[in-house]
């Protein structure tokens, strides 16, 4: 009970920091950029109405002025929605892991094996965990190899898998990676597993439910 309160309040408190997040980017972001494009639009109407004196050269910079804006609107809104659904995942999971190990300057085993597809935010937790994981290992390990794997359990769960040979001593509460990501995962009722001692290896074990 006490876990699920707790877990509970995560989850608000993590969506209220996100919604926060997204209201500050908006408004510092493409709010600003529209508003500057409203204004162009604005006194390019005024110039157009007065036919008599109408001066090409002001409304073509104007013009200019208002697609630079537009433009930078489309890219600020781009990158927020990236930010909440990285594109990568666009193609699926397994395509997204294969795109992250291929990024790694490490050389990572990889192992899919996830027949269907689970759903989005199931998907986006899965793949922020591989993230954080795989740039732990690259940046404490120390280790020559490394394994990532995603495999659908008979249950149903999805278990996604970070090992390496490195040194050890991987503990939450040292940095906010790890923190961050037990609480993600709770939130979807998910599990965090991790097996780290003193020398080494480091087994880190997420199971997250095929929906949330
Ligand atoms: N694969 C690993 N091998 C050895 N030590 C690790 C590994 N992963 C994490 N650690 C240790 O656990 C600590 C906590 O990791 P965590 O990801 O929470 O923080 P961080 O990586 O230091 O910082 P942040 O993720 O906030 O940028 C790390 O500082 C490191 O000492
Ligand atoms: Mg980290």
């Amino acid at each position: 009970m006490r876990d699920l309160e707790e877990t509970r309040a995560l989850a608000v408190d993590d969506s209220a920091a996100l919604l926060r997040r997204l209201e500050r980017d908006l408004h510092d972001g493409a709010q600003v950029r529209l508003v500057a494009l409203a204004l162009s639009l604005d006194m390019i109407k005024t110039k157009l109405a007065d036919e008599v004196s109408l001066d090409l050269s002001t409304v073509r910079r104007l013009v200019d002025g208002a697609h630079e804006n537009a433009t930078e609107a489309l890219t600020e809104l781009r990158d927020l929605a990236r930010g909440i659904h990285p594109p990568v995942l666009d193609d699926g999971l397994p395509n997204a892991l294969a795109t992250l190990t291929a990024r790694s300057t490490a050389p990572i085993q990889l192992t899919v094996d996830v027949p269907e597809r689970p759903s989005p935010a199931i998907e986006t937790i899965a793949y922020f965990c591989a993230a954080e994981l795989l740039t732990n290992v690259i940046k404490h390990s120390g280790a020559t190899r490394a394994t990532l794997s995603a495999v659908r359990q008979p249950d149903g769960t999805l278990r996604l898998r970070v090992s390496d040979d490195g040194q050890g001593g991987a503990e939450a509460g040292l940095g906010s990676g790890l923190t961050g990501l037990l609480q993600r995962v709770r939130t979807v009722d998910g599990t965090l597993d991790i097996r780290s001692p003193e020398g080494g290896p480091t087994i880190v074990t997420v199971d997250l439910p095929p929906h949330a």
